[in-house]
């Protein structure tokens, strides 16, 4: 009997419940930063401000298309007509369109940002391609996408995650949002790459990406797709 406490230490050692880290422990604020970033770093990495929305315009410049090779992104991530899709941080739905013509009538993609002024702006873009019945405009908050429970087989995140405030918090909203099987794409500014000319908190390697995701229990790292010039596309999976 005396060996029973050591057996329910152990226990809760190995727990799931107790191997989730506490949010609020792994965001560190320092004094000295970057004046792109926002002092306060995640597992190393310093967290870039949120591009506001009057920066639009460089969502939607006409040269995006060939410097980024947006097609071909969504082309490798083989979309199929019927799919339920989030475009999370969809800024001004540069994606989002696109994603609703290849997902068609039978499905669905739901927009979120945390700025209202972006969601409106979307819907007027949504119009003008005739995608608006098919989606839907939904605001987040800096630690929940406000997304329906097991909604989502893919979501995409194209140059957004590395300017979460709440990465931990926003990846476990998502996970909740997937249905099992679901993909979450992300994809960023190639960090290993000193051609692509980013600035530095806007740029992620692939690494640190697999570090950030992997607190995450609940997903596994599917594959990573380098055919775009500047961005890796970055799959994980809910298991
Ligand atoms: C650089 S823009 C990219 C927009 C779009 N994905 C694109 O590629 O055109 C980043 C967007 O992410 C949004 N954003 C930042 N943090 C967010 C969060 N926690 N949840 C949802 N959107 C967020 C910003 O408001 C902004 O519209």
């Amino acid at each position: 009997m005396k060996f029973l406490p050591l057996l329910l230490l152990a226990a809760v050692a190995v727990s799931p419940l107790v191997a989730q880290p506490k949010p609020e422990t792994l965001y560190e604020t320092r004094e000295e930063h970057d004046p792109n970033g926002i002092g306060v770093f995640f597992m190393g990495r310093e967290i870039a401000r949120v591009m506001g929305h009057p920066a639009w315009p460089w969502l939607e410049r006409p040269e995006r298309e060939e410097e980024e090779g947006s097609d071909r992104l969504l082309e490798a991530l083989q979309i199929q007509p019927g799919e339920v899709l989030a475009d999370v941080g969809a800024g001004s739905g540069y994606y989002s369109w696109r994603m609703a013509r290849r997902t068609g009538e039978t499905g669905r993609v739901y927009a979120v940002d945390i700025q209202q002024e972006m969601l409106d702006l979307l819907m007027k873009n949504m119009a003008k391609r005739r995608v608006d019945k098919q989606v839907e405009p939904i605001l987040g908050t800096t630690t929940d996408p406000n997304l329906p429970a097991a909604s989502c087989d893919l979501m995409l995140l194209v140059d957004v995650y590395h300017e979460f405030d709440r990465p931990f918090e926003m990846v476990s909203g998502m996970i909740q949002a997937l249905k099992r099987g679901g993909r979450l794409v992300l994809v960023e500014f190639r960090k290993e790459d000193p051609k692509v000319a980013i600035k530095e908190v806007h740029k992620m390697s692939e690494a640190q990406l697999k570090t950030e995701l992997g607190l995450h229990p609940q997903l596994e790292h599917s594959q990573t797709i380098g055919t775009l010039p500047q961005q890796h596309i970055v799959v994980f999976r809910k298991k």
